[in-house]
């Protein structure tokens, strides 16, 4: 059904773009521009609603979780504006992992973002001793298990919140574009990786997600992934 609508959103998007190009009237073009950005909005909200519902392929390949990480360092850091410590535990750096890379940093970015609206809630960015602080934490558990963590001192979450942060729509955010699907989509993607993600936060303290993922036993070749 969600991929229908997806199906259904395509043409009106093209037809959209396409009348925005060749049409000169500037009112006009102001309401197909408001019309794009509707339906961009509701693909967004019908691809993460998948992701929630975990209906979507993955693409899963073995790869080393440091390249996994290099792949997406910059990309991460951009999301913080560049105030993020990427804590990587030696042992972890060879660990193979079966995963889908675009669907897992996606889960991380979402993560990330929240990270970094509670940490700005709290801090003051153009103050000189700025101490807001995220951490990226990656240790090895077991032979059987990689932990990512994302620690951050922002605002922190109330037990109420706390207890309803997985739920889908669930928001205290008040701009327009939020979903209250960040979090849902985050544990669909990491629950279809056979791993689990866990919060534990401090109203005015901070928040610490912890993603549990699997790891590949007798992976391919290290030297060639
Ligand atoms: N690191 C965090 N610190 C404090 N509160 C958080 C943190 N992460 C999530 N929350 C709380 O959990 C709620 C749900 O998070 P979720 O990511 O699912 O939705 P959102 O961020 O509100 O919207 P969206 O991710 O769709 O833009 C947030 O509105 C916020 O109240
Ligand atoms: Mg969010």
């Amino acid at each position: 059904m969600a991929h229908n609508i997806n199906n259904f959103l395509t043409p009106i998007l093209a037809t959209a773009d396409f009348l925005e190009m060749t049409i000169t009237d500037k009112s006009l073009k102001k309401n197909l521009d408001i019309l794009s950005k509707s339906v961009e909005r509701i693909a967004s909200l019908v691809s993460n609603l998948l992701k929630y519902t975990k209906n979507y392929w993955m693409f899963e390949k073995e790869i080393k979780f440091y390249n996994f990480f290099e792949e997406n360092r910059l990309y991460f850091n951009e999301l913080t504006g560049n105030n993020i410590k990427f804590e990587i535990d030696d042992s972890c750096k060879d660990i193979m992992l079966n995963i889908d890379t675009a669907l897992i940093a996606e889960a991380i970015s979402n993560i990330l973002s929240n990270a970094n609206k509670a940490v700005a809630k709290k801090y003051d960015l153009n103050i000189s001793d700025y101490k807001g602080s995220i951490i990226f934490r990656v240790t090895k558990i077991n032979n059987d298990t990689l932990k990512i963590s994302i620690i951050d001192n922002g605002v922190g979450m109330s037990k109420d919140v706390l207890a309803k942060a997985f739920e889908p729509f669930f928001t205290t955010e008040e701009m327009a574009h939020t979903q209250g699907l960040g979090l849902p989509c985050a544990k669909g993607i990491i629950e279809s990786h056979k791993g689990r993600i866990e919060i534990t936060s401090k109203e005015g303290e901070g928040t610490t997600v912890d993603i549990y993922l699997p790891i590949v036993k007798g992976g391919l070749d290290e030297k060639n992934v």
